[in-house]
C-alpha cells in the first residue's frame, strides 16, 4: 500500500481527523478534528491571518454564520448556487447529473445546459448505477442549507452562509469608515460555511461544513493594476492559463511577472497569488504538487471577471484547489445596493464609485489534508510527519529516560519549564523508543530526554524528528533552542554549540 494511502488511516487513530457522529454510522461532508487536527488546523489559520494582518494591513471581523435569504437573492445565491442533479426512481440516490453523464460516457461535459445532459441521459439509456433503476428528470438543486429564524408567522426565511464573502460586503459601508474612508481596504473573516453537497467525498477535500479564510479586498478599479508586486515578482510556478487549456492543456513554468507582463491577469491577482504559494510553502506544502490554474470562461462563478486557483496535484485525491483569487468587480456591492437601497458608494481623492472586489477565499480543511500528504514520511518501521516545526501540533515533547530515580520529576520540572513559552507534551509511558515513534508518527519537532547525566550536570538532549540526531544543552537554553529553532533562527548542528 502507498503511504498516502495510510493517511486517513493514521489520521483517525492519532487524532488528527475522523468522520464525524462515528457512533450513529458517520455522516458524510462532516468530519471531526481530533486533538492533533485541530491544533495543525489553528496553525494553518495562524499563517495565514499573520501574513494579512500584519504585513497586508487587513481589518479582522466575525459575522454569524446564520443569516436571512436576502443577502444570498441579492448575491445571486438562490437563484444560481446550484448543481444539476438527477434522481433515481427506485431507490432514491441522487447524482450530479453532469459527473454520472461524465463516468458513465467518458466524456467532457463542460459548458452543457440541463437539457443537453437529459438527452445524454435518455439517449444513452443511462440507468441508477446502484440499483439500475430508472432515473428522474434532470433538476437545478440549490447547495444552500435553509431554515427558519424564530417561530410562527412572522419567521424569517433563513440559509447558512455559503460564504464569508457576502457577510464581509454588508457592512462594507461601516467598515470603509472604520478604516478612515481609505482604499484599498483588505477585510478577512476566519469562519465556517456550509454547502449542501450531492455526494460530499474525498476525505476533508469535499465538505459539507468547512473553515474558510477569506480576504476581501475593496479598491478603486484603476488600482487594481497599480499594486506592487516588487515583493514577489520572481515567485515562479507551473501556470495553466484558460487558453493553454483550450490547446495543449499543459502547464508553463513562469514567474509572478510574466503573468502580469503577458497581461493574463492583473497585478493584485498575479500578487494574491504569489503571497499564497509562498504561505503554502512555509505550511509544507509539497512545492513540487503546486500549481497555479485560471478558470475557464464556461466554469467562472457567476460574480467573477477573472479567477485563478492554487491548485495541489494529490497523488491520492487528484486535483485539489486550494485558494480562489477572483476579480469580483463591483458585482456584489452593485447587487446589495440594488436589493438593500443603501449605497455602497464612496467617495475618494473627489472621486464617486462603487468600489470593486479582490477577493483570497482560501479554503483550510483541505490545506491540512495536503500537509499531511506532503510530509508523511516512511523510515524503516518508523512512520511520521516532517511537518514545519512552527506547524507541527506540538512543538516538542519532553520524556525521562526511565521511569524512576528522580528522572521524571526532572523531566516534570522541565516540562513545566518549556510549556510556558509553547505546546509541549510530557510522556512517559513505555520505552524510550516508543516515546519517540509516538511522537514522530504526531509529528512532533523536538523530543527532549532526561537521563542520569541530567541529575549532574543539568544538561539534557535535543533529538530532531526528520534525522534522529541528537545534540546535549544546558537546560537553562532549552527554550531559547527550541524557540530559536522553531522560528528557523538557528539549525540544528548550531544548537548544540551552546552546551561549549
Ligand atoms: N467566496 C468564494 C468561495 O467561497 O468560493
Amino acid at each position: 500500500m502507498a503511504l498516502v494511502d495510510e493517511i486517513e488511516e493514521i489520521a483517525k487513530r492519532r487524532g488528527f481527523f475522523w468522520l464525524s457522529q462515528e457512533i450513529y454510522g458517520g455522516v458524510s461532508g462532516f468530519y471531526d478534528y481530533g486533538p492533533l487536527g485541530a491544533l495543525l488546523k489553528q496553525n494553518i489559520e495562524k499563517l495565514i491571518k499573520e501574513h494579512y494582518l500584519q504585513e497586508e494591513k487587513c481589518l479582522m471581523i466575525e459575522a454569524p454564520t446564520l443569516t436571512g435569504i436576502d443577502p444570498w437573492v441579492a448575491s445571486g445565491h438562490v437563484e444560481s448556487f446550484t448543481d444539476m442533479t438527477i434522481e433515481c426512481g427506485k431507490c432514491g440516490e441522487a447524482y450530479r447529473a453532469d459527473h454520472l453523464v461524465e463516468e458513465h460516457l467518458k466524456v467532457k461535459t463542460e459548458g452543457k445546459q440541463a437539457n443537453e445532459i437529459q438527452d445524454m441521459i435518455e439517449t444513452n439509456k443511462i440507468k441508477c448505477p446502484k440499483c439500475s433503476g430508472i432515473l428522474s428528470k434532470v433538476y437545478d438543486y440549490n447547495l444552500m442549507f435553509k431554515t427558519y429564524i424564530g417561530p410562527g408567522k412572522t419567521k424569517l426565511e433563513a440559509a447558512l452562509r455559503p460564504e464569508t464573502a457576502q457577510t464581509t460586503y454588508m457592512p462594507f459601508k461601516r467598515l470603509f469608515e472604520i478604516g478612515r474612508k481609505k482604499l484599498p481596504l483588505g477585510v478577512m473573516q476566519i469562519g465556517k460555511s456550509f454547502r449542501n453537497e450531492i455526494s460530499p467525498r474525498k476525505a476533508l477535500v469535499r465538505l459539507r461544513e468547512f473553515t474558510q479564510a477569506e480576504i476581501q479586498f475593496f479598491v478603486n478599479p484603476k488600482e487594481k493594476n497599480e499594486w506592487d508586486i516588487s515583493k514577489v515578482k520572481d515567485v515562479e510556478a507551473l501556470v495553466l492559463t484558460k487558453q493553454d487549456q483550450k490547446k495543449d492543456g499543459k502547464p508553463k513554468k513562469m514567474a509572478i511577472s510574466d503573468l502580469v507582463g503577458k497581461r493574463l491577469t492583473n497585478r493584485m491577482v498575479a500578487y494574491f497569488l504569489a503571497v499564497s504559494l509562498l504561505l503554502y510553502k512555509k505550511m509544507g506544502l509539497d512545492a513540487k504538487k503546486l500549481r497555479l490554474r485560471q478558470h475557464k470562461d464556461n466554469e467562472r462563478s457567476f460574480y467573477s471577471s477573472d479567477t485563478w486557483d492554487v491548485e495541489f496535484m494529490s497523488e491520492k485525491y487528484g486535483r485539489i484547489e486550494l485558494v480562489g483569487v477572483a476579480d469580483r468587480t463591483d458585482y456584489d456591492l452593485k447587487r446589495h445596493q440594488e436589493l438593500s437601497k443603501q449605497s455602497m458608494e464612496v467617495s475618494v481623492d473627489g472621486e464617486k464609485f462603487i468600489p470593486h472586489v479582490i477577493e483570497i477565499a482560501y479554503g483550510i480543511d483541505r490545506p491540512l489534508l495536503c500537509i499531511l500528504e506532503s510530509c508523511i514520511r516512511q523510515d524503516g518501521d518508523r512512520t511520521y510527519f516532517s511537518f514545519p516545526p512552527s506547524v507541527a501540533p506540538y512543538q516538542a515533547a519532553v520524556f525521562p529516560l526511565v521511569n524512576k530515580d528522580g528522572l521524571p520529576e526532572k523531566a516534570c520540572e522541565i516540562y513545566g519549564m518549556l510549556r510556558k513559552k509553547f505546546l509541549c507534551l510530557y510522556d512517559v509511558s513505555g520505552s524510550i523508543g516508543k516515546l519517540y515513534y509516538r511522537q514522530d508518527e504526531a509529528g512532533t519537532a523536538y523530543c527532549i530526554t532526561v537521563d542520569y547525566d541530567t541529575l549532574k550536570d543539568n544538561t539534557a538532549t535535543i533529538r530532531e524528528r526528520d534525522t534522529k540526531k541528537q545534540v546535549r544543552v544546558f537546560v537553562k537554553n532549552l527554550a531559547g533552542i527550541i524557540e530559536k529553532l522553531t522560528n528557523g533562527e538557528i539549525n540544528f548542528e548550531d544548537a548544540g554549540k551552546a552546551i561549549k
